[in-house]
């Protein structure tokens, strides 16, 4: 039959920063048909750490996933229509658990922590000619905070139970894709560890060029081998789900979530570039099948490898470490919002900052600049300003960050991007739509469905060999309905602006010294 009721279904998990969500798409429309999204706890236990709890990762995976089987049942919609289920995560965030009892050994280091500030300084010191982009012919990366193999340093070194747990082989690594694929497929009971290339191509012991785990790197970061999960490509069966309601259904899709955003945005074709705005916000241009190195701070990463036979292909990339986590601060540190939805009408009601600059760089700052001693600073206060300027100064934060990464962009491929589409929680954000296309002086565009990343890890798990019931060649991809965003203001009002912020940033740059 052809009803609604029966076409095939995949479903994705999308593991982020801030919440998980579990989607499920019909393949043939790329519609959502059900989801649900809870919120996860972050801790900071002191200044600049920033922790997650795995346990609590995954029962809000198992919450998704059965709410969402309870909405389609109540939809009558039978759950054997669900032919693969696809993950999507936060990338870096760095995990030991013990195979043995399935426990973790430590919270999460979530990629925003910055506890090994003090080790990436050292290493930098020792590289000749104190360089931070010393591993990047091999990594794609600059030596950073930011990265998975000094996290997973601190936790050997600091951590008593991990470094038991390696010297008794009972020690895995992970990022949040291994665990979530491990537990998901049976755990201490025969759970499959396994990552992706390109979540693999974020710790810093990945060859970009080999497509494995690099000796060199490993030795460099004194890492056992034996505790990395096998590498796999983006699109395959890598195991099948073990409890759950969706027990016995494949898991065949694997995809970092920026990796997945580019793919849900359809961005198959080199040049083609796309702008997430998550809890920090990621712009990624495909480079198509050889990677390419930023003369201008970005990073080198590999983008997807959708099938076992099929090319890597690689993307720059331009990473903000905080874009809709300021807003979060302003709810949950200042509390001057709610709700992170009201910063819109906060910020609408005064149409300016009124001369007031925010650089939130509460985690140093990342592209273009790789400087983790960078600290947060408000600047341009007189006693005019109010909460709602704040509010405005913090949605031009994220769309200033977004212009020098953009710029920087432009500036390594030659030729500047005409629109950028967008995706991510924020987008919703109309006016920081708009503020966007005005701090770029082009159009923004925004698909009318913004689970952009779940889409893409769906499309990849659909498409895996075994279970084919997305085709990911149709020459014609489901028409994705969208809205534009021109720019309103002056060429050179933007410029005036933007060059205001560059000097704020230069103070959040020098803030130490
Ligand atoms: O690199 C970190 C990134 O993957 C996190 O994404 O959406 O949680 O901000 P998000």
């Amino acid at each position: 039959g052809s009803s609604a009721a029966e076409a095939p279904l995949v479903a994705a998990v999308d593991q982020g920063t801030s919440s998980t969500r579990f989607l499920v798409f019909n393949a043939k429309t790329a519609e959502v048909v059900s989801q649900h999204q809870v919120e996860i706890t972050q801790f900071f236990p002191k200044e600049g750490w920033v922790e997650e709890d795995p346990k609590e990762i995954m029962r809000s995976v198992y919450e998704c996933i059965e709410r969402v089987c309870e909405k389609l049942t109540q939809l009558n919609i039978d759950l054997s229509n669900i032919k693969a289920v696809g993950v999507t995560n936060q990338r870096e965030t760095t995990l030991v658990w013990d195979k043995v009892t399935g426990e973790p050994l430590y919270n999460a280091l979530v990629w925003l922590d910055l506890r090994t500030q003090s080790t990436v300084e050292r290493l930098i010191e020792k590289t000749p000619g104190r360089n931070k982009n010393h591993l990047k012919h091999k990594t794609g990366l600059p030596i950073s905070t930011y990265f998975s193999a000094v996290k997973l340093c601190w936790l050997l070194e600091n951590v008593e139970e991990v470094r038991r747990a390696v010297d008794q082989d009972r020690a895995m690594f992970g990022t949040v894709d291994s665990w979530i694929i491990w537990c998901l497929s049976g755990g201490k009971d025969g759970g499959v560890h396994c990552t992706d290339v390109s979540n693999a191509s974020r710790t810093m012991l990945f060859n970009i060029h080999t497509l494995d785990w690099d000796p060199e790197l490993c030795r460099y970061f004194d890492i056992p081998m034996d505790i990395l999960p096998k590498v796999r490509s983006s699109s395959e069966i890598y195991g099948c789900m073990k409890s759950s309601s969706l027990s016995g259904v494949p898991i065949s899709g694997c995809l970092g979530d920026q990796s997945a955003a580019l793919v849900g945005q359809l961005c198959f074709k080199e040049g083609q570039t796309k702008n997430t705005y998550g809890t920090g916000c990621f712009l990624l241009r495909n480079t198509g099948p050889t990677p390419v190195m930023s003369e201008h701070g970005l990073l080198t990463t590999v983008a997807y490898k959708l099938g076992k036979d099929q090319p890597a292909c690689y993307a720059l990339e331009g990473s903000v470490a905080i874009a809709g986590a300021v807003v979060r601060w302003l709810k949950d540190n200042m509390g001057i919002v709610k709700s992170t939805s009201e910063i819109e009408e906060l910020a609408a009601a005064v149409g300016s900052s009124y001369g007031c600059y925010f650089v939130p760089a509460f985690s140093g700052l990342y592209a273009p600049y790789w400087e983790p001693s960078a600290r947060g600073i408000i600047c341009g206060l007189t006693q005019f300003t109010n909460k709602n300027h704040l509010a405005f100064a913090a949605l031009e934060a994220v769309c200033f960050q977004t212009r020098e990464i953009l710029d920087a962009m432009n500036q390594d491929s030659g030729v500047p991007l005409e629109q950028l589409r967008v995706d991510g929680g924020m987008t919703s954000n109309r006016l920081l739509m708009q503020l966007q296309a005005d701090i770029l002086c082009i159009p923004v565009v925004r698909p009318n469905m913004a689970e952009t990343t779940a889409l893409g890890v769906a499309m990849a798990a659909g498409a895996a060999e075994g279970v084919n019931v997305w085709d990911l060649t149709a020459a014609e991809h489901p028409e994705v309905v969208s809205e534009k965003f021109e720019p309103q203001i002056n060429t050179d009002e933007s410029e005036f602006r933007f060059s205001r912020w560059k000097k704020a940033v230069q103070k959040a740059m020098n803030w130490e010294t």
